[in-house]
């Protein structure tokens, strides 16, 4: 072929080449193409929907499904409860159970059992691990963490919380939902804000100063939303200063959007959304659960008739709605979908592995607090740990050593592959050196209501227990709440700071007949124990899922040493706590409105300020090993303004028997402050 010849062929092939390129370029839509920017995608997507379209956008479709635009191959968005694992499957509309067999997860520890790790790198593994487990699920919004705080022990879903402490919540939030949204599957941050009761929870006004919101309550929802980049955040079911905390203007529009410049959803809660006008104005970007509260109501309402499907594209339609407020509503969701559903480099996930067991093994293992640790008598050594070789006959007591805490409790509830119980953790360490006795009995979860537990029950068990207790060398009581209605569980608060069924009574028998009783509390709320001075050893155990009861049992043998720390205070009494120091109206209100009256003085603010000691204070936590505090230094004697900072450092020597970790935590106080402070305030983590 001569050169022109063969010139001319490659240009001609070339021309091919680069028309074919382009072409297929062309053809794909600018929002489909996930090199361009996807604020430009968002745009573009946005330009090709109807009214409808969007309007679709902001509802639900099922009980956790959301619309996608079927017509632009724009996916649905698909919920999942959250935060401590992923929930089981349920029907498309209503809240049976799907019975799906390949839908049982691993079970995290609860949130209080991470935020008594005090560990940024422990909330670092656990949202790697549950965002694997939503991922593998197809899932692409987990509802969780909640960080809403601390306030009394009685809300009965503390359990699902990080603490009484902003700065600890905050600190603890944040790599949760980084490394959970590294799985393409967002956070859905809960509940915002003030949900801190489940008593009248879908209505009660709550009140309280500026200062209290925004030093105590709001803060780890604003690192949730800045530092972790959290892609949704769920209302809360209250009211917030007259409005529904789902479509509030000031928290949503102005604090959420505006000043913190969240760029993400806002979900309601199921069943937070009331009205069509403030849905529209109010911040609110997706409903989803109107007419379900919770796991209780089903109505004939359907989903054209949510606040923000017909109702709205009528009002849009007749120009009583701008459509801006349309365009901000879909350009979040769309956003949110091309973030999860749509983001085609998100990794595979993985499911119930011996990798996420062993996560929420070491979660659990460093969460676990021991409150307590003497000897019975001064001859002898600390009760715990307790060395096999030592002991032949260890008698396990209480329900709790048996109980599924994975079931019960509400929405965190969960179907697990695996839950190792405390009983069976123990006899895995100590074989057949245990004898296990019921002690008392509780009944099983029922929502909304209280088993009754007839007396003769209640005697047989405990006499059982007593009389087996005179034999033993040693008893591990295993108690503590359930996740019962009423005893940490969704849409109730406990009634007494006491422990229920007869526990204190059976804990008092116990020690009349056996000196050496080690109590384990299973629960995620402090309860009033006028037993300590007379038990040696005392451990809080959380509810801490899949691996609960290894967990524990390495803890007990010293195989782990103790270093969880208390992520709020346990008064001695109830109105020890600051809410509960004031009238009715502190809490839980009126029914109809609360004011939180302890104002910023929450938790151990409280405690420190008004010099009122706790039964075990925030931040408390023993060991089996003693460290060393040296060389403290500060290189600044004071501070001059808010952004200066001061370099602290300590030397930490563990001058003990074991290794150990210690968790070195700094207070700040300002003694010359011309306005009310509390005492300290926790400011710094290493
Ligand atoms: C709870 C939420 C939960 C939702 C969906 C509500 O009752 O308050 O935390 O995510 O139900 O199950």
């Amino acid at each position: 072929m001569e050169q022109t010849q063969i010139k001319k062929r490659i240009l001609f092939l070339a021309t091919i080449a680069i028309a074919f390129f382009c072409s297929g370029y062309a053809q794909l839509p600018l929002y489909l193409d996930d090199n361009q920017p996807i604020e430009e995608r968002v745009k573009n997507a946005l330009n090709r929907m109807t009214l409808e379209e969007k309007v679709k956008l902001c509802i639900a479709q099922s009980k956790f499904s959301s619309h996608g635009v079927p017509r632009l191959g724009i996916p649905e968005l698909w919920m999942s409860d959250g935060p401590h694992g992923v929930r089981e499957e349920i029907e498309w509309n209503t809240w049976k159970r799907a019975q799906w067999t390949n839908d049982s997860c691993t079970a995290f520890p609860a949130l209080t059992c991470l935020a008594a790790t005090w560990s940024p790198e422990m909330s670092a593994i656990y949202g790697k691990a549950i965002g694997e487990e939503a991922r593998y699920r197809e899932k692409d919004v987990l509802l969780g963490p909640g960080v809403n705080i601390y306030r009394t022990p009685l809300n009965g879903r503390n359990f699902e919380y990080i603490g009484e402490d902003p700065y600890l919540a905050s600190v603890l939030v944040v790599p949760y939902i980084q490394e959970l949204q590294k799985n393409g599957v967002a956070a859905c941050v809960k509940h915002f804000a003030l949900n801190n009761q489940e008593l009248w929870r879908g209505h009660i006004d709550v009140h309280l100063s500026d200062r209290a919101l925004h030093e105590i309550y709001l803060p780890a929802f604003k690192a949730a939303a800045q530092q972790g980049g959290s892609w949704t955040i769920m209302g809360a079911y209250n009211k917030v200063r007259g409005e529904h905390a789902c479509h509030n203007d000031l928290l949503l529009n102005k604090i959420l959007k505006e000043e913190w410049g969240f760029d993400g959803a806002v979900i309601t809660d199921w069943g937070g959304a009331h009205d069509t006008d403030e849905a529209v104005f109010n911040g609110l970007d997706i409903e989803m659960g109107t007419y379900t509260d919770g796991l209780a109501r089903e109505s004939e309402f359907t989903y054209d008739d949510y606040y923000l499907a017909a109702p709205y594209l009528k009002g849009l339609k007749e120009g009583k709605y701008p459509i801006s407020t349309l365009d901000d509503k879909a350009s979040r969701i769309l956003r949110l979908i091309f973030r999860t559903a749509m983001n085609r480099h998100k990794p595979c996930g993985s499911f119930a592995s011996e990798e996420h067991f062993e996560v929420a093994r070491k979660i659990s293992e460093d969460g676990i607090v021991l409150l307590k640790n003497s000897s019975v008598s001064t001859k002898q050594p600390a009760l715990l740990p307790l060395q096999g070789e030592k002991y032949e006959r260890i008698l396990v007591v209480g329900e709790n050593a048996t109980r599924a805490q994975t079931q019960g409790g509400g929405s965190s509830e969960l179907k697990v592959k695996r839950e190792v119980s405390p009983l069976e953790g123990l006899k895995a360490r100590y074989g057949d050196k245990i004898n296990y006795a019921q002690g008392y009995k509780a009944g099983r979860p029922h929502y909304g209501r209280v088993e009754e537990i007839p007396q003769e029950i209640t005697d047989s068990l405990r006499a059982d227990a007593v009389e087996k207790a005179k034999d033993a060398e040693v008893v591990i009581f295993v108690g503590g709440l359930n996740k019962n209605h009423q005893q940490d569980a969704e849409a109730g608060d406990r009634i007494t700071y006491d422990l229920p069924f007869g526990q204190n009574e059976l804990i008092r028998e116990l020690l009349a007949v056996n000196k050496n009783v080690i109590v384990v509390l299973v629960s995620g709320n402090a309860v009033a124990m006028p037993w300590v001075q007379e038990v040696p050893a005392i451990l809080q155990a959380w509810y801490s899922g899949s691996e609960a009861g290894n967990a524990l049992a390495n803890i007990i043998s010293g195989d782990v040493t103790p270093s969880g720390k208390l992520p709020f205070s346990f008064p001695v009494k109830l109105t020890d706590n600051g809410a509960h120091t004031f009238d009715y109206m502190s809490y839980p209100g009126d029914s109809i409105r609360q004011e939180y009256k302890e104002d910023i003085l929450v938790g151990y603010r409280w405690h420190d300020t008004k010099k009122i000691p706790a039964l075990f204070p925030f931040g408390h936590g023993l060991s089996y090993t003693s460290f060393a505090y040296s060389q403290i230094t500060a290189d600044k004697k004071q501070l001059n303004s808010p952004e200066d900072k001061i370099k602290v450092s300590v030397t930490v020597t563990n001058t003990g028997p074991v290794k150990g970790k210690e968790v070195v935590q700094l207070y700040i106080g300002d003694e010359r402050s011309s306005f009310a402070r509390p005492l300290k305030e926790l400011k710094r983590l290493p």
